[in-house]
């Protein structure tokens, strides 16, 4: 076990905001790519150290719907390391029995990245040893919009009535419904904010910030969240100690 006991269980599901990348290269006086190419270097060994330590779902915030706000060459650079983490790691993904997903809006990628992106998760399709959750294009709020108008929609139809809409149906719209509750949502750089990530999924996560920045973030950090993930005391608003609070009530 990372902290030395034998009780303690990580958790199931970690995201991570990766942030950092820009502030990284220019400590050592190099543009922002240099750090962004870095910061894609850090997935594989995380995602293997995730998986060696019993997380079932790793959820990456890879680029915001705000971040079309940066200047068109880096956001060009993101978009051709993406391009290329898939086409490169989708087949080792596949072997070690990952199921890739991307969440985000897509129709705003180009035809061929959008063509990477549903290959990579066709050939991951069948893993059953731990799901890889990329966020692209995506927005907090996007999310819970795309799960209302769907929503809206059914009830257009006629498949739904007004009555019917609480929030277990609206759950079951927004991305990542069928896969466990975010656990624990770190963000690398020393920043304290959601920047819009995953606002309805992460209501009951264990937040995590450290000042390390992405490029420099390996698996000691991540066990260094995982402990304190591990020290907290989830109450969901109950009373219980333990998480336990279902049981009490
Ligand atoms: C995070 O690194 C990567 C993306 C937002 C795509 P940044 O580029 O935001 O790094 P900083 O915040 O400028 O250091
Ligand atoms: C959030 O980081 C998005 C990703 C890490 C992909 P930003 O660097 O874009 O966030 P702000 O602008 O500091 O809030
Ligand atoms: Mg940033």
């Amino acid at each position: 076990m990372i902290t030395g006991g034998t009780e303690l269980s990580s958790p199931r599901h970690i995201a991570i905001i990766m942030d950092g990348n820009g502030r990284w290269a220019a400590r050592k006086g190099l543009s922002p790519s240099a750090g962004h190419k870095a910061g894609v270097e850090r997935i594989r060994d995380l995602l293997s150290a995730c998986r060696s330590r019993g997380v079932e779902v790793l959820t990456l915030f890879a680029f915001s719907s705000e971040n079309w706000q940066r200047p068109p060459k880096e956001v060009e650079l993101l978009m051709s390391l993406f391009h290329s983490y898939l086409r490169k790691e989708a087949r080792r993904m596949c072997d070690e029995g990952v199921r890739l997903r991307v969440i985000g809006r897509r129709d705003r990628f180009s035809p061929r990245l959008q063509r990477a992106i549903a290959e990579a998760e066709e050939i991951t399709r069948l893993g059953q040893q731990g799901d890889l959750v990329i966020a692209a294009d995506y927005g907090g709020r996007w999310d819970i919009t795309q799960a209302a108008r769907q929503l809206a929609e059914q009830v257009v139809n006629g498949e739904r009535s007004i009555d019917s809409i609480d929030e277990e149906s609206l759950d079951s719209h927004i991305q990542l419904a069928d896969l466990p509750p975010v656990d624990l949502l770190i963000r690398s750089s020393g920043e304290q904010r959601i920047s819009n990530f995953i606002l309805w999924q992460a209501a009951y996560s264990e937040l995590f910030f450290t000042d390390t920045l992405w490029p420099d973030f390996d698996e000691a950090a991540l066990d260094v969240a995982i402990a304190a993930f591990q020290q907290r005391d989830r109450r969901f608003g109950g009373r219980a100690a333990g998480g336990d609070a279902a049981a009490q009530a």
